[in-house]
């Protein structure tokens, strides 16, 4: 929103600097606040289908093994600086000990094919969900 209010003010004073150049003015500004709104829009869609990969992923979610007892904490450890999208990517791609492979199982969930994400695509979704 804040570049929405930025880019209104700077075309209020190009505006008022230049009236003859008005209908330019005011379109470029029209084209500052849509590609701001489909960023955001953009960014919402990606958190939600992150939380959808979360919750359904191998049908009970990441959180029937994560985020409770003793396994990894994804979201505390994300926070905290401590799991990089690098290497959080690899175990989802490869697996680890306990760790099942998941890139199938995250492809398969419904929201990801819809938003026909790449599997980077919906890893760095369920990442960035982890990271909020
Ligand atoms: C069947 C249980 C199970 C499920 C389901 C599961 N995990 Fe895991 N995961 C594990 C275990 C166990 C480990 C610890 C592996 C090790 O380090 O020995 C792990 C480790 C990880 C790691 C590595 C953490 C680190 O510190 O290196 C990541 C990242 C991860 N899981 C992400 C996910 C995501 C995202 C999902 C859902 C798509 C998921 N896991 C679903 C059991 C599971």
């Amino acid at each position: 929103m804040l570049a929405i209010y930025f880019s209104a003010v700077a075309g209020y004073f190009l505006i008022t600097i230049e009236r003859n150049k008005m209908k330019i003015s005011l379109g470029a500004l029209a084209g500052v606040a849509l590609i701001a709104l489909s960023g955001q829009a953009l960014a919402a869609d990606e958190l939600k289908v992150g939380k959808k990969i979360y919750d359904r992923a191998f049908g009970r979610g990441c959180g029937a093994c994560h985020d409770i007892a003793s396994n990894p904490q994804l979201a505390s450890l994300i926070k905290a600086g401590e799991l990089d999208l690098a290497s959080f990517s690899n175990t989802l791609k490869n697996g680890k000990n306990g760790m099942p492979k998941a890139v199938a199982a995250i492809m398969a969930v419904g929201p990801v094919k819809k938003a026909g994400y790449s599997e980077d695509e919906a890893i760095a979704a369920v990442y960035k969900y982890l990271s909020k």
